[in-house]
């Protein structure tokens, strides 16, 4: 981070615009709404600057700033486009101890004029650094689309509840969850539903009671991250990464995932690494117990779905024993984000009716699945877990008389910039994929819907595509 984020009180205090533009109109705009006394310097100032005339916190003086008006000023902005005039307000503002800022020229500024979203009292100030303004610009208007106006007023209405939460709900942690909950739950949806009185008498009884004291009892989140591509989280599982107390994941949590969790979460790495256990499944299922009876709120962040080979039941079986609280969200299994990124409908009405989800192997190793009832010629077969085995598995597909010609293919990395897909039949997958020098996660996909592909043409396009913004972010064009 090069620049120190933090909003300045200039209420009263002396601003200075030096410029006629709408640049100049913007600034002046910006600083009054603050509350600051503004100074406006120009000549001839334009239509928008004009509009502010007759302000009472606006003096316009209509000449060119000289060094002494500097004097008391706090912040000075340029926007003149003049370089003399640049020139000067940048050493008067030194000399005077103001922050200073020109608008584009970056030797002549101490401080970033960010993007800003305004729900007052809520405001939310975006910035590259200086190294992207146009990037900045893009999400300001993103995040202005996902906000309702009334998140203002919300902030406002909940702040009259302050001092009775303070009183009530004593400990950091059981306040900060007391106001997340109010938010996002029930009373921030009756608020910006227009429902005031409802949401006011949801407080009332949270304040009371035993709700307070619920504010102390750990919980269980089981949560599913998706394939790997953060784009392809829930809001849910986002808003609930944004809440844990305690964070644990492994290696199926694909990069740029775990950036999204709490900053000051704790993170566990349960790393299951295959054959490379860090923890086994029961010590990680003691330790979410163990966590949860501490009043945490523990959120066990798995790949895909929870529910999906993923042994969210076996974990929970445990939790829910000790009677411990759980919620479970769903997360795009990596059949259905695999099956999309590589091209390849799961369903089609030319090629399948049905899909069938299969792991290749179970406790004992590879599982001897009747592949003539799994592989018909209506019917799509997902395969999880078998990367290792795909040349045992396209072998005993063939020894029990599935066509050696069935197309197949296998999805490494699906989703995430590393994806790597190798199409083949089951006569000659076995030799591509070993030639292919796969890593893993992968997955199978056997049936005709494999011939889509080529078809559809989506795969590179459509993760160019879903990664644009992040890339044009990183290289800051
Ligand atoms: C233990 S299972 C977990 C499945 C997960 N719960 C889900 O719903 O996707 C792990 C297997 O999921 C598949 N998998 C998970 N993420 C993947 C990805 N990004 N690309 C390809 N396969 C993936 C692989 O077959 C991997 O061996």
């Amino acid at each position: 981070m090069d620049y120190l984020p933090i909003f300045l009180d200039v209420r009263g205090k002396k601003v200075i615009v030096d410029g006629g533009t709408t640049v100049a109109a913007r600034r002046v705009e910006r600083a009054l709404s603050a509350g600051a006394v503004v100074h406006c310097f120009d000549p001839d100032p334009g239509e928008e600057v004009q509009t502010f005339l007759g302000h009472e916190n606006l003096v316009h003086h209509a000449r060119v700033p000289v060094e002494e008006d500097f004097e008391g000023c706090l912040v000075a902005w340029g926007a003149s486009e003049e370089h003399d005039r640049d020139t000067l307000l940048f050493a008067a503002a030194k000399k005077h101890g103001a922050l200073a800022n020109v608008a584009d020229e970056k030797d002549y500024c101490d401080f970033i004029t960010p993007s800003v979203v305004e729900r007052d009292p809520l405001t939310i100030a975006i910035t590259t650094g200086g190294a992207a303004p146009v990037v900045a610009r893009i999400l300001r208007a993103r995040v202005e689309a996902m906000l309702p106006a009334s998140y203002g007023r919300l902030a406002d209405f909940l702040s009259s509840y302050r001092e009775r939460i303070a009183d009530r709900i004593k400990g950091g942690t059981a306040r900060r969850r007391f106001w997340e909950n109010m938010i996002e739950g029930p009373v921030g949806d009756a608020f910006l539903a227009g429902d005031e009185a409802l949401a006011d008498e949801l407080i009332r009884t949270d304040l009371s009671g035993d709700g307070a004291e619920k504010l102390h009892r750990g919980e269980v989140w089981l949560v599913g991250a998706g394939p790997g591509d953060p784009d392809l989280l829930t809001f849910k599982a986002l808003r609930m990464m944004q809440h844990a107390d305690v964070v644990l994941y492994d290696r199926l949590i694909g990069d740029g995932i775990l950036d999204l969790v709490r900053r000051d979460a704790e993170r566990i790495n349960v790393g299951k690494q295959a054959g490379n256990h860090v923890l086994t499944q029961e010590e990680t299922t003691a330790l979410i117990v163990k966590l949860a009876k501490e009043g945490k709120r523990v959120l066990r962040l798995k790949g895909g779905d929870p529910f999906i080979f993923g042994r969210g039941g076996e974990e929970l079986e445990d939790v829910a024993a000790h009677g411990i609280p759980v919620i479970v969200v769903p997360g795009i299994t990596a059949a259905a984000g695999c099956g999309a990124s590589a091209g390849i409908p799961l369903t089609h009405r030319a090629h399948a009716q049905a899909v069938a989800f299969v792991t290749a192997h179970g406790k004992d190793g590879l599982l001897p699945h009747d592949w003539t009832r799994l592989a018909r010629h209506d019917q799509t077969v997902v395969v999880y877990m078998g990367l290792r085995f795909v040349a045992d598995i396209a072998a005993a597909a063939m020894g029990q008389g599935v066509d050696a010609s069935m197309p197949i293919a296998v999805i490494d990395n699906g989703t995430r910039t590393t994806q790597k897909v190798v199409v083949g039949t089951l006569a000659d997958i076995g030799k591509r994929v070993a030639e292919a020098h796969l890593k893993g996660p992968a997955l199978i996909v056997i049936g005709s819907v494999v011939t889509m592909r080529d078809e559809l043409g989506i795969d590179v396009a459509a993760r160019d595509d879903s990664h644009r913004m992040e890339l044009t972010a990183r290289s800051g064009l």
